[in-house]
C-alpha cells in the first residue's frame, strides 16, 4: 500500500529503531548501558499515586472527559504557573490540558499551518518540531544555535531571511544543549515575534530539573499577543509515562487549537488529571529531592564525559549533559557507534538534533549512579 506523501522524507522515529537495535544486542547477552533516553526512572510523589489509585476506585470516574480538561487540573495548572512563574493565567480560557506536551506540537501545526508555510525551528532541537510540522505540509527551515552565540537565535540574521515565517519554535532550557535562557532574550524573543507578527511556541519541560529560577516567556510583558506555550509534567514530576502536559496562551489561541484537538481525541482519563492536579501541588521540596539525585548523576556523567576526552558547561541544565566530542572524530555517528559496540554502552550522537550537533554527544541523566559509573569503567577498558 503507497503511504500518504505527507509522510515522505519522515522517517520512523530515532530513538525507536535504535531501541530495537539494543534490545537486539541485549537479547544476544550485551547487557547494554542506555544513557540515550531521557525518561526519568523514579516515580512520581506517593501522593499523586494514592490520589490516583482512590480516585480510579471510585465507579463514576470512568467516562469521557470534556475535551478541555478537568477544572480541578486547570485550576492547579493556574496555581502553579503563578507560583513558580508568576504568571497570571485564567483557568477557564487560557490553559489546556494536554495528553503529554509532544501532541501539543501537533496540534498546534495542524491548527495554524497552511501548505507551504514557513515554521522555523531550532538546529539542533527536538526533532518532533520539524516532524509535526512537515506532515502539516509546512516548508520547514532551520535556524541554527551556536555554542558562541550560548546557543540563542540570531535574530537579526532570522529577521533577514525568514521575516514571512508563521510560526517560531522555541525551547529553553533548550534541550539538547542545556542552555538557559536570560530575560534580556525572552524580551528580544517577543520583541521580535510582534514585529515581524509570528507565532512563537515556547516548549518548556525542563525548567524545574537543575534550574533553581524556572522561567515563562509568557512571564515577558505582552508575550501573550504572540506566545503559546507548552509545558510537561513528564520530567518536573517524574510522570513520562502518565502523558499529562498543558497548553498555555490567550484564550483565541486555545480556542484556535481545540478546534482541531477535539477531533482527535476524547480527554484525559479524570483519575490521571486529578493525580497530576496533586503533583502541582506538591510544594519546593520534591523538586530540591528530585534535583539532588540528577545532581549527583550529572558529577558522574562529567567524569564519564573526561574519559572520552569531550568537552562541557558545567552549568548546564535539564535532564542531560551535551558535551563537544574531540576532533579526531568524524563525527558524532563514529563516537557513538565505537561506544555502543565497543562497550556496551549507549550515548546520543548530537547530530539527531541538527547539523550543528554533529560534533557533540548528549548523556542522559535518567540511570542510577551506579550504572553510570559501570558505563564510564567499561569505556576506559576500551581502547580509545
Ligand atoms: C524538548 C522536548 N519537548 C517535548 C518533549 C515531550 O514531552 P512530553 O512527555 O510532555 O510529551 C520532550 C521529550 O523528550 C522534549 O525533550
Amino acid at each position: 500500500m503507497e503511504i500518504a506523501k505527507r509522510l515522505e522524507g519522515i522517517g520512523e522515529y530515532y530513538f525507536s529503531h535504535k531501541l530495537r537495535e539494543i534490545d537486539a544486542m541485549n537479547k544476544a547477552g550485551k547487557n547494554v548501558i542506555n544513557l540515550g533516553i531521557g525518561s526519568p526512572d523514579m516515580p512520581p510523589h506517593p501522593d499523586v499515586i494514592k490520589t490516583l489509585y482512590e480516585e480510579a476506585l471510585k465507579p463514576n470516574q470512568h467516562g469521557y472527559q470534556n475535551y478541555k480538561g478537568s477544572p480541578v487540573l486547570r485550576n492547579a495548572i493556574s496555581k502553579w504557573y503563578k507560583r513558580w512563574y508568576d504568571v497570571d493565567l485564567d483557568a477557564d480560557s487560557e490553559i489546556l490540558p494536554l495528553i503529554g506536551s509532544k501532541e501539543g506540537i501537533m496540534h498546534i501545526c495542524m491548527t495554524y499551518v497552511n501548505e507551504g508555510d514557513v515554521v522555523l525551528i531550532p538546529n539542533p532541537g527536538y526533532p518532533t518540531y520539524r516532524a509535526a510540522a512537515k506532515i502539516a505540509g509546512a516548508n520547514v527551515v532551520e535556524y541554527n544555535l551556536k555554542k558562541e552565540n550560548n546557543w540563542f537565535p540570531d535574530f537579526a540574521e532570522i529577521e533577514k531571511n525568514y521575516w514571512d515565517a508563521k510560526i517560531m519554535f522555541v525551547n529553553y532550557p533548550q534541550m539538547p544543549t542545556g542552555q538557559l535562557p536570560t530575560k534580556k532574550m525572552f524580551e528580544e524573543l517577543v520583541a521580535f515575534a510582534k514585529r515581524n507578527d509570528i507565532l512563537i511556541i515556547h516548549d518548556n519541560p525542563y525548567s524545574f530539573i537543575l534550574n533553581d529560577a524556572p522561567m515563562s516567556l509568557l512571564s515577558i510583558e505582552g508575550a501573550k499577543d504572540v506566545v503559546i506555550e507548552l509545558n510537561s509534567l513528564s520530567k518536573s514530576h517524574n510522570m513520562a509515562g502518565w502523558r499529562v502536559g498543558m497548553l498555555v496562551g490567550a484564550k483565541e489561541r486555545i480556542d484556535d487549537v481545540i478546534r482541531f484537538k477535539s477531533n482527535m481525541d476524547s480527554g484525559m482519563f479524570l483519575p490521571v488529571q486529578l493525580a497530576a492536579a496533586k503533583a502541582l501541588e506538591l510544594g519546593e521540596d520534591w523538586y530540591d529531592e528530585v534535583n539532588k539525585v540528577y545532581k549527583a548523576r550529572r558529577e558522574k556523567v562529567f567524569e564519564l564525559l573526561r574519559t572520552l576526552n569531550c568537552s562541557f558547561d558545567e552549568n548546564q541544565v535539564g535532564l542531560f549533559v551535551w558535551a563537544a566530542i574531540p576532533s579526531r572524530y568524524k563525527d558524532c555517528y563514529e563516537l557513538s557507534d565505537e561506544v555502543l559496540h565497543g562497550s556496551n554502552v549507549f550515548i546520543t550522537p548530537g547530530g539527531i538534533f541538527g547539523s550543528e550537533g554533529e560534533m557533540y554527544v548528549r548523556v542522559s541523566l535518567c540511570t542510577t549512579k551506579e550504572k553510570i559509573d559501570e558505563a564510564r569503567k567499561r569505556i576506559m577498558n576500551l581502547e580509545l
